[in-house]
């Protein structure tokens, strides 16, 4: 996963390509370049690291002015991190620039074919077959050079193109990668996401498989591989700007931790009625007799939004009486159990674009199986391939590790839940009528839950400083906020953190049980609240350090753990998203006392539009 930009039009294109940089820099830091043309020549300049350090290169050796131009930044799938690698790419002769987003498939095979007509290749990337195959194919008309070797390529890309014998021109491609075009007065701009043109426009259009996109000074055009102009549809986004700029807080992690109340707010504004859950977007096409038809529910999602897929299993599973089986993507795809046209997909997906779950939904498609994707991004890939989607209205996430995102996932899941049990039943048991008053509360809760923990956790995050080791536990529900609380750990603060249902720790695990290792127990289901308690004793009797989380008025845990962080309570299905708010915060703190950088975490990228 890399990040692309793309601008023509009148203004000084390098500001507009370094700013749209750094909002994509979530997309991979590993490198960064762009090249500008002034209409007569181009000029690049690459850097290893962040964007800030291609700044710095830039300070250094200054780059003519132009108004046209392109850039990236590199997550590295294919060769190391180095100025070499990094793109724009060239060919032999300098004369097609490349940024690519994705990966060539078949680039060993171009690439053994292109050496023998007598190419010299100068990187390990995959990206570097491009610019040789423009050169072996070039016409002198940069649209049909682009033409002819576009069926060449196999894989997933997102491509911006410039040709120095075409130096006002600019070309973009997207097969199932992202890459967006952000239309101004008499100018255009590209990216791999919307947030990142926020500053400049409103009004995108994402480009589509088989479609390219010609950008000439006042014109956006758009034809199939087969030459046929395309009308773009824009879409317009309500984002505001001031989402994607850097925060008051210090992190946009920390800030979008403490945007989870207006998160939730606004994803269940509109939604909650008092009569019961309205999701309009579903509404048309899902008739009862059709909830009603469904024989099985498989949630496929990655990551963080596998966790609240398994959230989603446990609540749709005690709503609807339905089989629900939860799947990593990059699994699904080549593993999954018989499916047809009864079976309900739902893809949970922050970004909309991860490779793993769109291959995971395509594969599903091919089944005829119908899919419902929540999302947080509109207009993206998965929402666009999904026969319906369901909005998270989180804002823009611009921290790697996922936290707002997440607990608005978990709303959605709830409400879809709620919504299909109408379509089944009629009416809501006295269970999930709670669950709905619940949710009305949810926004002060989660706020409460933020007021309660964050001050408390900035000091106990202190203990984490020189620790390896961190163990959660927890039971059902627990047990899943547990492994969400262990990546979030991982991924922010390099801890060795490992997630187990409680009861299992005497299988096996317990033998890791050191004094003084950190274990945190994850208390909040009232039902369970005897069981984890005889499992903090076991734990506790190995002299472990453990931090109780759990419902306000939980007494007889409080008596034996060794600190207690108190949430307040909810209905039991919502107390993941208030007790994930504390996880949240610790791997925030912990990761910023041990000196990371919590918002670009090493060796990862937000979002990973490769396999
Ligand atoms: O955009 P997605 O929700 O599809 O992303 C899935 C995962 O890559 C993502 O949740 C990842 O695990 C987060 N960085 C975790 O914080």
């Amino acid at each position: 996963m890399s990040g692309i930009v793309g601008y023509i039009g009148k203004r000084n294109a390098q500001p507009i390509l370094l700013d749209s940089l750094e909002h994509l820099d979530y997309r991979g830091y590993d490198s960064a370049g762009i090249a500008i043309s002034n209409g007569t020549t181009i000029e690049k300049r690459r850097s290893v690291g962040r964007v800030k350090d291609l700044r710095t290169c830039i300070l250094r050796e200054p780059i003519p002015s132009g108004t046209i131009g392109i850039g990236h930044t590199r997550w590295a799938t294919h060769g190391t991190p180095s100025v070499q690698n990094s793109h724009p790419l060239t060919g032999c002769d300098d004369r097609f620039l490349v940024v690519h987003n994705g990966i060539i498939e078949n680039y060993t095979a171009l690439k053994r074919s292109l050496k023998k007509q007598g190419h010299v290749f100068k990187t390990d990337t995959d990206t570097e077959v491009i610019p040789h195959l423009l050169e072996q194919y070039d016409t002198g008309d940069f649209e049909t050079t682009v033409q002819a070797i576009l069926p060449l390529l196999r894989g997933s890309f997102a491509l911006a193109m410039m040709s120095r014998e075409h130096p006002n021109m600019i070309i973009a491609v997207s097969q199932d990668n992202p890459l967006i075009i952000g239309f101004g007065k008499g100018e255009a701009y590209l990216a791999s996401d919307i947030p990142a043109l926020l500053p400049y426009t409103r009004e995108f259009y994402p480009i589509k498989n088989n479609e390219m996109a010609i950008l000439t000074l006042g014109k956006v055009q758009l034809k199939t591989y087969d030459g046929i102009s395309v009308e773009p549809k824009r879409v317009t986004v309500d984002w505001n700007v001031q989402d994607v700029l850097f925060p008051d807080q210090d992190h946009h992690m920390l800030k979008e931790i403490l945007e989870q109340t207006k998160a939730v707010e606004e994803t269940l504004k509109g939604r909650l009625t008092p009569v019961g859950v309205k999701l309009p977007e579903i509404e048309a096409p899902w008739s009862k007799e059709r909830v009603q038809n469904i024989s099985k529910i498989h949630i496929v999602a990655s990551g963080t939004s596998y966790h609240a897929g398994i959230i989603g299993k446990k609540v749709l599973e005690q709503l609807l009486q339905i089989p629900v089986q939860v799947s990593f993507s990059s699994e699904f795809r080549d593993d999954h159990p018989p499916l047809d046209d009864r079976d309900l997909i739902i893809v949970l997906s922050q970004s909309g674009e991860t490779a793993d779950t769109l291959s995971a939904l395509r594969e599903a498609k091919r089944f005829g199986c119908p899919v419902i994707a929540i999302t947080n991004t509109v207009g993206s890939t998965i929402s666009r391939k999904a026969d319906n989607t369901l909005y998270t209205k989180a804002g823009p996430e611009l921290a790697v590790a996922s936290t707002k995102a997440y607990t608005s996932q978990l709303t959605v899941m709830m409400l879809l839940a709620l919504w299909l049990e109408q379509q089944i039943r009629d009416t809501h048991d006295e269970y999930s009528q709670a669950l709905l008053e619940s949710l009305t509360r949810l926004p002060m809760d989660i706020d409460s839950t933020l007021i309660m923990t964050k001050d408390a956790i900035d000091q106990l995050a202190q203990i984490t400083y020189d620790q390896e080791h961190l163990f959660l536990i927890g039971r059902g529900l627990d047990y899943v906020l547990a492994l969400e609380g262990a990546l979030k750990l991982q991924e922010v603060a390099y801890i060795h953190a490992d997630a187990y249902a409680a009861g299992e720790m005497k299988h096996g695990t317990m033998a890791l049980i050191t004094p003084g290792v950190p274990v945190i127990a994850l208390a909040t289901q009232t039902h369970l609240m005897d069981k984890v308690i005889s499992n903090i004793k076991e734990v506790k009797a190995r002299d472990a350090f453990v931090i109780g989380i759990t419902k306000i008025g939980e007494d007889l845990l409080t008596e034996e753990v060794d600190q207690v962080l108190y949430i307040p309570e909810t209905h039991p299905f919502l107390m993941p998203i208030l007790a994930a708010i504390p996880l949240q915060l610790l791997a925030y703190y912990s990761g910023t006392v041990r000196g990371h950088d919590v918002d670009r975490p090493r060796n990862l990228a937000k979002s990973l539009t490769v396999e």
